[in-house]
């Protein structure tokens, strides 16, 4: 008996219901990346957009690509996570349904409704339009990360309940004893539990915190004399939105640790080391959004200065032991590269080259040069586009993984791989240029920086067609194939 069984059934089979978040996860980073595309070229001055249009398109690329990111890392945790706990399908599949009902409200409340505050929706910008949108626009937008928020919040219990029910208790199952020497290294949890375990916990304390300020925007939009304090208000959003954005690496990142082990025939080490950097990481996660308050004079100083240093260590302790981990099962393994194993290794890579930036715009004394330049979408669009999809990607290709085809699939990783190398250095070039973020019209000076990244967005978005045109072509098939995990 699976452990599926044992915590309740559907008509659809587990493994079909994470194929279809992964096809529904395909459509829309490709719908995500033309978003993206067309804002590059508008800023290259290749295609007119009215900034209007520009602020819409870049609410929606950043809403839908941030939610897609959670949507197909809260498929690759699940996957593998189900393999050692009762989880349930149904509850899997709601998720699906509350993220595809909040994904329409989102996308009316932007190109029905002209609603373009940033996916950030700081407050209390989306109740002051200026006659661009209406309050019932924002509420809409608002009102869609909130149901897309609740379906986490209910997929992440379900697997928490899951979690418990077998190890007893959260500081078990993310291998507290084992990093601390208190048990052996042999005794810890398995990877895919312990990756899981911090994932719920920050994420649940996240969602809670970000669906508060959602109803407080939302009153205020219908009420105005309802005010918040909006440094609480920012407070709340950047706590709950970075550590949403981390989580969906932490989850992708157990493809890695999943499929590595399979080409290299070597398992994945869990010691004490492993389980310290997860633990470690999960305190830190929480605590390091205080660096995009950098600029904010009226913080206080030791939250910043405090916020500087857990930027400099917060992701390090999981990435340590990710990559160093990644080398060691692949070093001299003599493995035969596929494309899935490729990507994850790509994945790796990507998130580990993309914090380095990161890091240096966390430091103050650099943040007060590079902040809200383009050295920011540089970074991160490192470790998300070249790091955290590259890792999905690789799932996506190893569950519906019939060899045939293998030029063609080889064709799409490398322009993903190449196309995405001269977008992200696109941005960071002209970053440390000074070029600004989110500036719908370039002047002349920064054109080239633009045209070269629009160069390789576009490629970049052909090499994830046919990486997602290849898993369509053989999705099917395996959505009814036998899971070895049953
Ligand atoms: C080929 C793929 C992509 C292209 C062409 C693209 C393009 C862009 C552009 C042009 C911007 C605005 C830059 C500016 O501030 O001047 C942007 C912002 C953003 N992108 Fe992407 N992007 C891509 C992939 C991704 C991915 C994979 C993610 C996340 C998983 C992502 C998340 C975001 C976010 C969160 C923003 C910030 C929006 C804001 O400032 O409110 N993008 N992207």
């Amino acid at each position: 008996m699976t452990m599926e069984a044992t915590a309740g059934r559907s008509a659809i089979s587990p493994r079909a219901a994470v194929i279809l978040t992964l096809a529904v996860t395909g459509v829309v980073l490709l719908l995500m990346m033309l978003l993206g595309l067309a804002m590059r070229l508008a800023q290259a001055q290749v295609i007119d957009v009215q900034p209007d249009l520009f602020y819409v398109i870049m609410t929606m690329h950043g809403a839908g690509m941030v939610g897609v990111a959670g949507l197909s890392g809260a498929a690759v945790m699940w996957h593998f996570v189900r393999r050692h706990v009762p989880v349930s399908t149904p509850v899997f599949l709601t998720n699906l349904v509350f993220f595809l009902i909040g994904a329409v409200l989102i996308l009316a409340s932007g190109f029905i409704g002209g609603f373009g505050a940033g996916w950030t929706f700081l407050f209390p910008l989306p109740a002051h339009s200026g006659e661009l949108w209406s309050a019932n626009a924002a509420a809409a937008y608002l009102l869609g990360l909130m149901i897309i928020g609740v379906g986490f919040l209910l997929l992440h219990l379900d697997i928490a309940r899951g979690i418990l029910s077998v190890y007893g208790g959260l500081g078990a199952a993310l291998g507290v004893k084992q990093a601390f020497g208190m048990a052996p290294d042999s005794s810890g949890p398995p990877p895919a539990v312990t990756a899981s375990t911090m994932v719920l916990i920050v994420n649940i304390l996240g969602i809670l915190l970000g669906a508060a300020v959602l109803i407080v925007s939302l009153v205020n939009l219908y009420v105005p004399s309802f005010a918040f304090n909006a440094l609480a208000a920012k407070n709340m959003i950047y706590f709950f939105g970075h550590v949403f954005i981390n989580a969906t690496i932490y989850m992708a990142v157990i493809a890695v640790y999943e499929i590595l082990p399979i080409y290299t025939r070597r398992p994945w080490k869990t010691n004490w080391a492993f389980y310290l950097g997860w633990v470690l990481s999960t305190v830190m996660v929480l605590t390091v959004y205080t660096h995009h308050l950098l600029m904010d004079f009226a913080m206080p100083t030791w939250a910043l200065v405090a916020g500087q240093l857990i930027s400099w260590l917060s992701g390090l302790p999981v990435l340590f032991v990710t990559a160093f981990g990644t080398l060691t099962i692949v070093y001299h393994s003599r493995m035969k590269w596929s494309p899935d194993a490729a990507l994850v290794f790509v994945g790796v890579a990507g998130w580990a080259i993309g914090v380095i930036p990161a890091i240096a715009d966390g430091t103050i004394a650099v943040n007060s040069v590079m902040h809200n330049t383009q050295w920011v979408p540089g970074h991160f669009h490192t470790y998300l586009l070249l790091g955290m999809v590259a890792m999905v990607l690789g799932f996506m290709t190893y569950l519906t993984h019939p060899q045939p085809r293998y030029g063609f699939v080889w064709v799409g990783f490398w322009a993903y791989v190449i196309g995405g190398t001269v977008f992200v250095f696109a941005f960071l070039l002209a970053g440390s240029e000074s070029v600004p973020r989110r500036y719908a019209v370039h002047v002349a000076q920064w054109l080239p920086y633009d045209r070269i990244g629009s160069v390789g967005a576009a490629l970049a978005a052909t090499g994830v067609l046919i990486l997602v045109v290849r898993f369509f072509a053989s999705a099917r098939s395996s959505a009814m194939a036998e899971d070895p995990a049953s």
